[in-house]
């Protein structure tokens, strides 16, 4: 079967990263995470100290950034995924609370959407790629043969972040972290440019009462028979 590309869209904590790594793990592809994207530009404007209403300011940092994403192979398989900004090792990182209240501001800015849309297309360059976020099926590869728009419920998707940093150590409050997701999702898909949306030709998969192997199984056949 041929290599084909893989858009996964979808609100906070729908799976996606989770989904998408099995996904190009199991069919050998590349994995792009967008959204890490934009949270090594958020961490990099906060080390910084940039005003992060500084729409020219945070412009320029995304055209002058080094993002690179690199892969292991890790435990079943499955790639893990490091990312080096400017040179450091900053996975753990852009994945802080501090990182995760303020990637949304940050991504509705039109010119870091225009820096991160032209590297993902350039990453994204070779056939066989799976590649997750909120605008891939819509904006960034809108000729992917297989576009996917995972959701599950609001509280869900709260309890499944909230497991995450418990299997992490952190200690988290559940109403507080689902409300922090809604917030995120509602900015996420009302802001002007390349908003959170299912592309019109994208499948609607709704993950709630899903496993996750149910949801890579789904998505297995889908792609299989695109290919
Ligand atoms: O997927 P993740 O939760 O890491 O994304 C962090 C944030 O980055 C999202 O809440 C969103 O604001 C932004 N993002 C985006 N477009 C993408 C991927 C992520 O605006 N394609």
């Amino acid at each position: 079967s041929k290599e084909i590309a893989i858009a996964i869209d979808g609100p906070a904590g729908s799976g996606k990263s989770t989904i998408a790594k099995a996904i190009a793990g199991r069919f050998n592809y590349i994995y792009i995470d967008s959204g890490a994207m934009y949270r090594a530009v958020t961490l990099k404007a906060l080390q910084l100290g940039l005003d992060l209403q500084n729409e020219a300011e945070l412009t320029l940092l995304a055209h002058t950034i080094q993002i690179q994403l690199q892969y292991k192979k890790g435990v079943c398989g499955q790639p893990e995924l490091r990312v080096i900004v400017d040179g450091n090792d900053e996975s753990e990182a852009i994945r802080s609370l501090e990182v995760t209240s303020n990637v949304s501001v940050v991504a509705a800015v039109a010119g870091v959407r225009e820096a991160m849309v032209n590297l993902q297309r350039k990453m994204a360059d070779a056939s066989g790629v799976v590649m997750d976020g909120r605008d891939i099926g819509t904006v960034v590869l809108p000729g992917a043969e297989l576009k996917v728009f995972l959701t599950a419920s609001a509280e869900e998707r709260g309890k499944r972040r909230w497991l995450e940093l418990q299997a992490k150590g952190i200690q988290t409050d559940l109403a507080e972290l689902t409300d922090q997701i809604r917030k995120r999702d509602l900015f996420d898909s009302t802001r002007q440019v390349n908003p959170l949306r299912q592309a019109p030709d994208a499948i609607l998969l709704d993950t709630t009462s899903l496993t996750i192997e149910e949801v890579i199984e789904r998505l297995m056949s889908m792609a299989l028979e695109k290919g």
